[in-house]
């Protein structure tokens, strides 16, 4: 298809990123309260229906990557449903998801064979003290045991996802990597961003990229992969590689202008981008009748006011209503 979710940036709206549930099964500390959060009501979320038809509409207006995300997706019981739908679609779009690793290794199989292609898994440290302190649940030893299943299902390359918080797993940033070298797992640290349900985020306590590769650089020698893309990574060859990598900077080195992302909410919601202060709600819309075209419309006029950036650094920045969890990674 055409593409047709541009802006007035000249960017190109491609990769649709889902949040399928807004539950989770941990409770990561720059993520959630200990409590969890007011879940939505079932009759609000989208039925797989319902989801696959506006994923279909997204397709058609030129979205060729569609990325699972929650909350942590596999607590939708129907997930291998929904990815089989999507494989299903002509054109068929590429398949991703992003997940604690919770759970994985028993869905893994399941998941691949219905169209998944690669998976990111979170995984902040491996020290079973501070993962347990950091997302408030002793799961460790099911996150690696889901990684180790997602490899083997072939869900490659399989990315390991970090968010560094001062003085819970910073220190581990070294030891990460080499773990992750060991079993070829591609690992990108991630800035934190104002997205936490708390608001407790902090500018001044948020370990910057600099800072990151000033202690992976006490371990190792790093050096910068020119090309990125659309990426939100920058990546760097470790020790001369072919082993990379990377750093998700996306407060200190923002890679809005070259963002190519979409966003849908369980709930039927889109947002042009994690940091918009609207959604255009499609599922009203959808479950009064409208017709794709109509559907298409609402989606096409949305993308094409996105702002041209998140706007952390500016005095008049609001955090989103919604957390991270609600909205998808
Ligand atoms: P691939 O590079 O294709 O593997 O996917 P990805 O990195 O986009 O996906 P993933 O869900 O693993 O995202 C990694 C991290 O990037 C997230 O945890 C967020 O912290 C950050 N991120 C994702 N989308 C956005 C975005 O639209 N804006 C910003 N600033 N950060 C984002
Ligand atoms: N800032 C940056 N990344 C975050 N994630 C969750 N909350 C935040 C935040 N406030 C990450 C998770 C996961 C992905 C979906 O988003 O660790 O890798
Ligand atoms: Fe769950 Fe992801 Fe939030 Fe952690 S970051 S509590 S795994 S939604």
């Amino acid at each position: 298809p055409t593409p047709r979710l541009l802006d007035r940036f000249g960017r190109v709206g491609r990769d649709l990123r889902v949040s399928v549930t807004d539950r989770c099964n941990l409770r990561c500390t720059y993520c959630m309260p200990a409590e969890g959060l007011p879940w939505l009501p079932k009759p609000e979320m989208l039925t797989d229906e319902e989801l696959l038809r506006l994923i279909a509409i997204l397709v058609g207006l030129g979205v060729d990557t569609v990325r699972l995300t929650g909350g942590e997706p596999l607590l939708r019981r129907s997930l291998v449903d929904v990815v089989a739908g999507i494989a299903a679609l002509d054109p068929r779009p590429r398949i991703a998801m992003t997940s604690n690793g919770v759970g994985l290794d028993r869905l893994a199989a399941r998941l691949a064979a219905a169209g998944l292609d690669r998976v990111n898994v979170s995984l902040d440290t491996t020290d079973p003290q501070h993962f347990a302190r950091l997302t408030r649940r002793d799961r460790l030893e099911d996150v690696i045991a889901g990684l180790a299943a997602a490899a083997d299902a072939g869900l490659t390359p399989v990315k390991v996802n970090a968010v560094a918080m001062r003085g819970l797993n910073d220190v581990d940033a070294p030891d990460l990597l080499q773990w992750c070298l060991d079993r070829g797992y591609e690992l990108r640290f991630i800035e934190q961003m104002p997205l936490d349900a708390q608001h407790d985020w902090d500018r001044g306590q948020m370990v910057t990229q600099d800072e990151l590769l000033a202690r992976l650089g006490e371990r190792f020698t790093l050096t910068p992969v020119p090309e990125r893309g659309s990426a939100p990574a920058e990546r760097f060859l470790v020790d001369g590689g072919p082993a990379t990598v990377g750093i998700i900077a996306s407060v200190t080195a923002p890679f809005c202008a070259a963002c190519d992302r979409v966003r849908l909410t369980a709930d039927g919601q889109l947002r042009n981008c994690l940091f918009a202060r609207r959604e255009v709600d499609l599922r009203g819309p959808l479950r009064e009748g409208a017709t794709d075209g109509e559907l298409g419309r609402l989606i096409i006029d949305e993308m094409a006011a996105k702002a041209a950036g998140h706007g952390i650094d500016s005095p008049d920045f609001v955090q989103p209503d919604r957390p991270m969890s609600a909205i998808g990674g």
